[in-house]
């Protein structure tokens, strides 16, 4: 096997630690070939807060992934959230030199477009276009080639706290594995989860995880909003655990097992029996009492993203509604309480299957990582043994195939550049 055509995602969550190792094929098919996940024990809200733990973590599904795959793994595409990520749409204009635009153009106007002032412990992450504009004409997804004289850029810029940037960074780095790239999550699970018509008709991605939900809004095939919100599924467990005095692993087990955030659901006179703190016998319960407390945090979170979608004034541009992921999105009841509330369909997304997926990948708790995988690929093209590359446009999901090829080496920069500054401070 030619290691060189192994890509790697690894998504540090707040619950879990994911490593998906794929292969590469000279027909560009990607195939997944090692699979491993660990819970995870030293983040909270999507940000690390024990470095040694985190390491233990990634270590640990690292090696499972590694046996998997008999492969090494020198390297991973990375996945970022927490809630000191902060995103904003910028613009930026330049003269075009010559009679045509040019790569060169491209660059100038994405370097203006990001020419903002940000706090100097922030640094961006992504700069995304969404649409270029050439003289009076708008829409363009790639301007090279055109004629005009004024070529203008949109752009969704990612930016995030570098010390905490840092502390995902080094943790990967500890278990002797380079972080090749870092990636926005919710970008990542669009690219596994989302169809291209779903983006280009307008929709809202929402990743409830373990810590965060993650949001990223599409429209006309671009990303135009993303925001990180600081509420999870932990949080869910956490308000069953207080309210029903259970201890927290027996509020895990009963929110998978027989949660829903609406009683109507339920059989209402149904009753479990749940394992009270230690030294208090079982008891049993009424279903309808767990429906209470999970539906009042689902009416909490779906009215957060309620309100920031009002307030960025988005919802005439998604009709695609909404497409709930991550863990979170799997406790009964979500999609109709979500519809409810938002007044658009909403519905659970799945990874779109691709490289003999199994059935136990098509999780929506494994989009992020399956996205970062399909980032990995698109960066990476297929390396033949004698060293010579192919195209690079195996992955049929891609987020990013109207971007022209400027944007993706700007990203791939940026990354350098806060690579170097990582370098100079570890
Ligand atoms: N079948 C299920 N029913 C209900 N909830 C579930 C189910 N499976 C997982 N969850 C919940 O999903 C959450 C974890 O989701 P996920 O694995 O996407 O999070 P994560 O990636 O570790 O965290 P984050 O993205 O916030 O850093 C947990 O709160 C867990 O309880
Ligand atoms: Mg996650």
């Amino acid at each position: 096997m030619n290691e060189k055509n192994i890509i790697v995602g690894l998504d540090v969550g707040t619950t879990k630690v994911c490593t998906i190792v794929g292969l590469q094929h000279p027909n560009q098919e990607l195939e997944i070939i090692g699979i491993g996940t660990h819970p995870s024990y030293g983040l909270k809200k999507g940000s690390v807060v024990n470095i040694d733990k985190t390491v233990r973590s990634i270590q640990s599904s690292l090696e499972e992934a590694r046996l998997m795959a008999g492969v090494n793994i020198s390297s991973a595409t990375i996945g970022i959230a927490g809630s000191h990520i902060y995103s904003f749409n910028s613009s930026g204009v330049v003269a075009i030199k010559g009679k045509e635009i040019t790569q060169d153009d491209v660059d100038r106007v994405l370097e203006a477009a990001k020419a903002v002032v940000i706090p100097s412990d922030r640094d961006i992450l992504h700069v995304i276009p969404q649409e270029f504009r050439v003289d009076n004409t708008t829409g363009i997804k790639n301007p090279i080639g055109m004629c005009g004289v004024r070529l203008e850029a949109h752009v969704h810029i990612v930016t995030g706290s570098i010390p905490l940037i840092q502390n995902l960074v080094k943790c990967v780095e500890q278990t002797g594995i380079e972080a090749e790239h870092i990636t926005l999550q919710p970008l990542a699970s669009s690219e596994a989860v989302l169809s291209y018509e779903e983006k280009e008709l307008g929709v809202v991605l929402v990743d409830i995880g373990g810590g965060t939900t993650d949001i990223a809004v599409w429209k006309d095939g671009s990303l135009i909003h993303s925001q990180i919100i600081p509420i999870g599924g932990n949080h869910f467990t956490n308000d069953l655990a207080v309210a029903l005095k259970i201890p927290h692993n027996e509020a895990e087990r009963i929110k998978i097992n027989h949660g829903s955030v609406l009683a109507e659901q339920l059989n209402q006179s149904a009753h479990i029996t749940v394992q009270g703190m230690s030294g208090t016998k079982p008891r049993e319960i009424q279903l309808s009492l767990v429906a209470e407390v999970l539906g009042a945090r689902a009416e909490e979170l779906f009215d957060v993203v309620r309100i920031m979608i009002d307030d960025k004034k988005l919802l005439d541009a998604v009709a695609g509604g909404f497409v709930l992921t991550g863990g979170g999105a799997l406790i009964k009841g979500m999609p109709e309480l979500g519809e409810y509330i938002l007044m658009r369909s909403c519905k659970i997304g799945f990874p779109i299957p691709f490289g003999g997926m199994t059935n136990i990948m098509q999780n929506p708790k494994y989009s992020t990582v399956l996205g970062l995988l399909l980032e990995a690929a698109k960066r990476k093209p297929y390396v033949h043994i004698h060293g010579q590359s192919q195209a690079n446009h195996r992955v049929t999901l891609s987020k990013e195939k109207d971007t022209p090829e400027s944007s993706h080496d700007l990203i791939g920069k940026l990354s350098e550049s806060l690579k170097s500054v990582f370098k100079e401070i570890f």
